[in-house]
């Protein structure tokens, strides 16, 4: 039998070139080694969002036709909606039983979104517990794989001490699964911040035109020392040059060289950019305007997706509830 992949998304928008990189490109890879399941996490978008959930239905569509264009095959993949799978909050609730706050409380990445979000002092249950619903997430199928970018290791981490802590204070139902992490290093923002993210506004969307690329590129920053184009730059430091590594990788050497001499300037090294991300978006925003044409054919991929999830689920928590003792025959 296959060994399975769960990963996933928030539907909070639109995917970002940070999603493709750190998790995509990975899930459209090995969907033909392992059994693909993808969540889209709506539950887990309303930790943020819970003051509008009326964005939420279309940004489950979002998300859906964003993994359909980078090329997950529905006919080999599981595309499901989280909340249409109530296993997952039972599950999460009987998790919660064992898991410890002080343990959430240090979670690195809850801190940061804390902190991106404005509400480390008034954190909600649901936020500060949601990474223990990522983990009934992926162990609600019985997960072996998790493609994310590095962000979600600390979430991952967690689950794998659930599972452990589960098969060990009742009995080994549960499989601990392995993060797969992506080759490509995570994507700073275009503003120079850590991390690429659409609440900070810094990103390049996977449906954004050649028009928008281009402008949010070219303000973008780069070397800061750099003031004229003939100045000598220093790609070590540059924002630009770390993704000039990621999309451009064939000529990065010779940038890298006409940079640190002055060669050539960041206005030219941008333009460079902006072609090479343009043309790996137009095969995708292509295939998603197909998609696009006929939401139906989206809503059965979705509908199909969320039966096959629930199969997996029910036979899981068959096994949880006899393990927990939750299993009457009344
Ligand atoms: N937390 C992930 C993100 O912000 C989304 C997600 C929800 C997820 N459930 C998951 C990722 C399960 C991997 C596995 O991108």
């Amino acid at each position: 039998m296959k060994k399975r992949i769960l990963t996933g998304d928030r539907p909070t928008g639109p995917l970002h070139l940070g999603h493709y990189v750190g998790s995509v490109m990975n899930r459209v890879r090995l969907q033909n080694e392992y059994e693909t399941f993808i969540i889209i996490a709506d539950v887990q978008a309303l930790t943020t969002n819970f003051e509008h959930p009326e964005k939420l239905k279309q940004d489950v569509y979002n998300v859906a036709l964003d993994n359909l264009a980078c090329g997950i095959d529905p006919k080999i993949s599981t595309i499901f909606i989280q909340s249409l799978i109530p296993e997952i909050a039972e599950l999460t609730i009987y998790y919660s039983m064992f898991v410890s706050v002080n343990l959430l409380s240090h979670n690195p990445t809850i801190k940061t979104e804390a902190k991106q979000h404005g509400f480390e002092h008034r954190k909600t249950y649901g936020f500060l517990g949601y990474p223990v619903s990522q983990a009934a997430d992926i162990t609600f199928c019985r997960a072996h794989l998790v493609p994310v970018g590095s962000d979600q290791l600390p979430h991952i981490e967690l689950t794998r001490r659930i599972v452990r802590r589960f098969n060990e204070l009742y009995e080994p139902v549960l499989v601990e699964p392995e993060p797969l992490i992506s080759s490509v290093p995570r994507l700073m923002g275009l503003d120079g911040n850590a991390k690429m993210s659409k609440s900070l506004g810094n990103c390049i969307n996977l449906i954004d035109s050649p028009k928008v690329v281009a402008e949010q590129i070219s303000k973008a920053i780069t070397d800061p020392a750099r003031i004229h184009a003939t100045d000598p730059g220093h790609p070590d430091v540059c924002n630009i040059f770390s993704y000039q590594k990621v999309f451009n990788p064939d000529f990065i050497k010779e940038l890298e060289e006409n940079c640190k001499k002055g060669a050539i300037g960041c206005v030219a090294c941008k333009k460079i950019l902006i072609n090479v991300i343009n043309e790996l978006l137009a095969p995708i925003q292509q295939k998603r305007a197909e998609y696009e044409k006929d939401l139906s054919v989206v809503n059965d991929i979705i509908n199909q997706g969320t039966k096959r999830a629930k199969q997996e689920a029910e036979l899981t928590m068959e096994l949880v509830r006899k393990a927990i003792k939750i299993d009457y025959q009344i």
